[in-house]
């Protein structure tokens, strides 16, 4: 690693939880609404999990477990898919071609839907748990940072697909887990999609 890396990694770092001390809860973490409800045995097993997004408001998150992992579902506004372009220049993988995500969400959005993003928040560099929170009011990675996630454990930077930035340790993007629709409000999450 070039100390040119390890200079930008630090600024992520420090920046990041300056921002992340300053008072900004214009979005709020929604953390296992009550309308996500597997069975313990479904739990168990691994089994897909329905998730009712349907009070699941723009520019929020909701956090869900699916085989033990955290799954992050956000519900993106216009203003930050149109951000989406506007880094593309920074990312190590933006077409995700090196990433893991069903074939459906290799494209900008990485979604089936662009306005729900559903990413496993689980660090690709080692594992460690992105903060949940992904607005610039809640936490600023740079000073022209548009949103997206961090992980605080070495300090890897996400755009708001999930697309990992260069010069950070995590090697690709955030994943996908493979998930489909059963309506305009649930989704089921360990299902494949018919074209995925
Ligand atoms: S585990 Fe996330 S940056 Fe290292």
């Amino acid at each position: 690693m070039t100390e040119e890396v390890d200079t930008g990694r630090r600024h992520f770092l420090t920046v990041a939880t300056v921002a992340t001390a300053a008072v900004g809860a214009a979005f709020v973490a929604y953390p296992f609404l009550a309308s996500w409800k597997p069975s313990a045995r479904a739990k168990a097993m691994g089994a897909p999990v329905e998730v009712d997004i349907g009070k699941l408001e723009p520019g929020a998150l909701l956090k869900v477990e699916w085989r033990g992992r955290a799954i992050f579902i956000v519900h993106r506004t216009p203003d930050m898919l149109a951000q989406l372009g506007a880094v593309e220049a920074k990312l190590r993988d933006p077409e995700s071609a090196e990433s893991d995500q069903p074939q459906f969400a290799r494209n900008q959005a990485r979604a089936l839907k662009p306005e729900y993003l559903v990413l496993v928040g689980v660090c690709t560099h080692l594992g460690c748990a992105p903060l949940d929170k992904f607005t610039p009011g809640d936490v600023t990675v740079a000073a022209d940072w548009p949103g997206g996630f961090f992980c605080p454990c070495h300090g890897s930077a996400f755009d708001l697909s999930g697309r990992v930035f260069k010069d950070v340790p995590a090697p690709t993007n955030l994943p996908v887990p493979p998930y489909r629709y059963l309506s305009d409000t649930r989704i089921l999450i360990g299902a494949e999609a018919e074209n995925a």
